[in-house]
């Protein structure tokens, strides 16, 4: 131990967190910094994402402090600020960004986001050569990190970020509590989950009983919205109550503009050119209740997802890839982030479970094929099992009485 923190002793490592908050940053903070520690290097916290490299810089001293890792959201605090150029923002930050890294003698640098953040981080690393480590993060599940899900026999490239498994547990839970109203009003309840490109979050909602889901990946045309109206009005005959999951960014043909269309929650964007979805669950709603006549309504879970404890899965995932960084550090190995090679259950999610991908491939990786029945408008068997790793099996309560009716001919 004495030996490993001579060998980093006057070298500093800086955290910071980008992009959209998860239950899981926190921990993911308190997991590397306590592996950094255990090599000698002192630790700093960037505040605000990039944000906090710019002027003066903003940057905190996590060295000897407490730190709760199983709260929610990141107490260095987040930001979508771009340090390329951009169109909401034409300047190049990178000088500045270089200047406090030197200013503030910050050796290593470790980025927990998405792609946006990691994306940038992965410049900064092959355009100036500053050594960084990627550290994965989303709820949205959709940075590539090259994980292998096997299933009946198959391999699946599939992806596993730090925070994805507790927004999932909340929009299970969601789902599943929302059927006990559905069910009393016989309703269709149309459940909005964010994902602006991908639908992996919004598969969860299944394990809480959603028995239909549309996501971003597979675009309604007039003709499959047709046929979507079809499956809805069989079902509900069925089953006289749905919940119908769809993802914020579903692209839904729009009868006015005869275009496929997105809903947007406001005009703005962000330093990366992304829009601000919401509200599309309000218009499938509307256009089940004008078509089918039957009574629909809307539930956007919005940032609900995103916030709150962080769950076991999680708490286990940012230690067990904090460990990889460790050893990344060690070997002073830059230009890399830690991964899970494998979907395994809570109890596997160990270190021999790990490996690394270069930053060069960060990129977005969509949900795959083998996991969405595109006729059906269904999460399959096989995005079940994978997500059983994380959520066991799912959990679907209905009411379970058979009153008998009264026939008042017979009284
Ligand atoms: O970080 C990704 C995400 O969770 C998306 O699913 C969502 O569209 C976006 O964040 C919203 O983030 P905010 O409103 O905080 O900018």
């Amino acid at each position: 131990m004495q030996h490993t923190e001579k060998l980093f002793k006057g070298k500093t490592v800086a955290i910071l967190s980008g992009g959209g908050d998860t239950p899981a940053i926190n921990s993911s903070i308190e997991n590397i910094r306590n592996r950094a520690l255990i090599l000698g290097f002192k630790v700093y916290g960037i505040r605000q994402g990039w944000k906090g490299l710019l002027g003066e810089g903003d940057i905190v001293d996590l060295t000897n402090q407490p730190y709760n890792g199983a709260y929610g959201g990141t107490a260095l605090c987040s930001s979508r600020t771009n340090p390329f150029p951009s169109e909401k923002n034409p300047e190049d930050r990178v000088p500045q960004i270089v200047a406090n890294l030197k200013r503030y003698k910050i050796d290593v640098l470790i980025t927990i986001g998405g792609d946006d953040t990691n994306g940038a981080a992965k410049r900064l690393y092959e355009r100036e050569g500053i050594p960084v480590i990627g550290f994965p993060k989303t709820i949205d599940n959709d940075l590539r990190t090259r994980t292998i899900h096997t299933y009946q026999g198959k391999e699946i490239e599939a992806v596993l970020c730090p925070g994805y498994p507790t927004a999932a547990l909340r929009v299970s839970e969601m789902a599943r509590h929302l059927r006990s109203t559905n069910e009393s009003h016989q309703r269709i309840m149309v459940l909005e989950v964010m994902g602006r490109d991908a639908g992996w979050l919004t598969g969860s909602a299944v394990f809480g009983g959603a028995e239909l889901a549309l996501v971003p990946e597979y675009e309604m045309t007039a003709e499959r919205k047709e046929r979507f109206f079809n499956v809805v009005k069989e079902k509900y005959q069925e089953k006289k109550n749905l919940i119908i999951a769809v993802s914020e960014g579903v692209r839904w043909w729009d009868e006015a503009s005869q275009k496929l269309s997105m809903v947007y929650a406001s005009s703005e964007t962000d330093e990366y050119g992304h829009p601000r979805f919401g509200g599309v669950s309000g218009v499938i709603a509307s256009e089940i209740s004008n078509r089918l006549g039957i009574s629909a309504r809307s539930q956007i879970s919005g940032y609900y997802p995103r916030s709150g404890y962080c769950c076991d899965y999680d708490k286990l995932l940012t230690s067990t890839l904090a460990d990889k960084v460790l050893d990344l550090l060690l070997r002073e190995d830059y230009g890399k982030m830690p991964v899970m090679n494998k979907m395994v259950p809570k109890e596997q999610v160990e270190e021999y479970n790990t490996s690394t991908i270069d930053m060069g491939c960060i990129g977005n990786r969509p949900l795959q094929d083998e996991y969405y029945d595109t006729d059906n408008f269904v999460f399959t068997d096989a995005y079940v099992n994978f997500l059983s790793n994380i959520l066991g099996k799912p959990y679907l309560p209905e009411f379970g009485y058979k009153f008998a009716k009264v026939n008042p001919d017979m009284l």
